[in-house]
C-alpha cells in the first residue's frame, strides 16, 4: 500500500527545512502507527540523536498516567524525538513545554498560550498541546501532540470542551511543516544551552508563562493532595506550592484549579 504522506509534513521537506540543525536530519514519517513513542523507543538505539518519528495518525496515542492521548488525522502534528542526553533528563519536559511554546508565539502571535506543569500548553483554559518523556534505556523519547488546524468537530464529545486547536484559536489554519521546523529550532537551541549551562537559566522564561501562578490550585502527588498559591519554580523546574504558611516543593503531580474538577481531558 502506498503511503500518502501530506505535502506539508514530507520528510524531505522538513529535513531541508531544519538545513545543518542537530535536530531533524533523521525523520521517519509514518502513515499509522499505535504511538510515536512507542515506535521511538524500539529504534531508538539505532538513530542518531534529534531523530524524529512523525505519524499522520495514532491508534493508541498515550498520554500520562497510561491515560489516551486522542489526535486527529489532518489536523494535529503528533511526533516522537529520540535524545541521548548526557545529564539528568527530568527537566525535559519542561525545556520541551518552553520550546513548543516560543515556536507558537512566533509562529501564530495571536495565540495567547501558558504552560500547565508539569507538561500541558493551555490557551484559554483548554489545551493545546501535551508531552509525553519516557526512556528506553540509555535514551529519551520525548512525545508531542499538538492540536494545530483541528476543527471543534473533530475533537470526541468527551474533549470537545477541554481541548482546543490553534486554528480554533486563531480563526486560520497553520502549516504543520513549518510549525515543527521553527518547534525543533527553538527546542535544539534551548537543548544546547541546557547541555552547557543546565536548566535554572530557563526558570524565569518558564514561571513567566506559568498557567494559574498566583492562584489557589490543588496538586494531587499521588500520595497527598496539597491545596495553596502557585508560587512558581524551583532551578530543578519543580513546582513551589505556599500551604499553610509554607512552601512545599514537588517534582511530579496533577495541578488543578481549586474548586474546580479537573478536565484536562485529553492525556493527563
Ligand atoms: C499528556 O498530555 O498526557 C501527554 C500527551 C502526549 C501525546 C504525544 S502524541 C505523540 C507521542 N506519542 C504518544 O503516544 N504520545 C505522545
Amino acid at each position: 500500500m502506498t503511503e500518502i504522506i501530506p505535502d506539508e509534513l514530507h520528510p524531505a521537506r522538513i529535513i531541508e527545512l531544519c538545513g545543518e540543525g542537530r535536530f531533524g536530519t533523521t525523520m521517519i514519517f509514518l502513515r499509522s502507527v499505535d504511538s510515536t513513542n512507542i515506535v521511538a523507543a524500539s529504534m531508538a538505539a539505532g538513530l542518531p540523536e534529534g531523530s524524529i518519528i512523525l505519524a499522520g495518525r495514532q491508534t493508541a496515542g498515550r498520554g500520562r498516567k497510561g491515560r489516551d492521548w486522542y489526535s486527529s488525522t489532518d489536523g494535529s502534528l503528533v511526533l516522537s524525538i529520540i535524545l541521548k542526553p548526557q545529564s539528568d533528563p527530568v527537566t525535559l519536559t519542561a525545556l520541551l513545554a518552553l520550546s513548543v511554546v516560543e515556536a507558537i508565539e512566533a509562529e501564530a502571535p495571536e495565540v495567547a498560550v501558558d504552560i500547565k506543569w508539569p507538561n500541558d500548553i493551555y490557551s484559554g483554559g483548554r489545551k493545546l498541546a501535551g508531552i509525553l518523556a519516557e526512556r528506553s534505556g540509555e535514551n529519551v523519547v520525548l512525545g508531542i501532540g499538538l492540536d494545530v488546524n483541528d476543527d471543534a468537530g473533530d475533537f470526541p464529545p468527551e474533549i470537545s470542551k477541554s481541548a482546543v486547536s490553534m486554528k480554533i484559536l486563531a480563526g486560520r489554519s497553520f502549516d504543520r511543516g513549518l510549525l515543527l521546523v521553527s518547534l525543533l529550532r527553538f527546542f535544539e537551541k534551548n537543548y544546547m544551552r541546557w547541555e552547557n549551562e543546565g536548566f535554572s537559566i530557563f526558570r524565569f522564561d518558564l514561571e513567566n508563562r506559568l498557567l494559574w501562578k498566583g492562584m489557589e490550585v490543588s496538586l494531587d502527588s499521588g500520595s497527598e493532595v496539597v491545596t495553596g498559591s502557585l508560587e512558581g519554580l524551583t532551578d530543578e523546574g519543580f513546582v513551589r506550592i505556599s500551604s499553610d504558611g509554607r512552601e512545599r516543593i514537588f517534582s511530579s503531580g496533577d495541578l488543578t484549579l481549586t474548586g474546580r474538577a479537573d478536565s484536562s481531558g485529553n492525556g493527563g
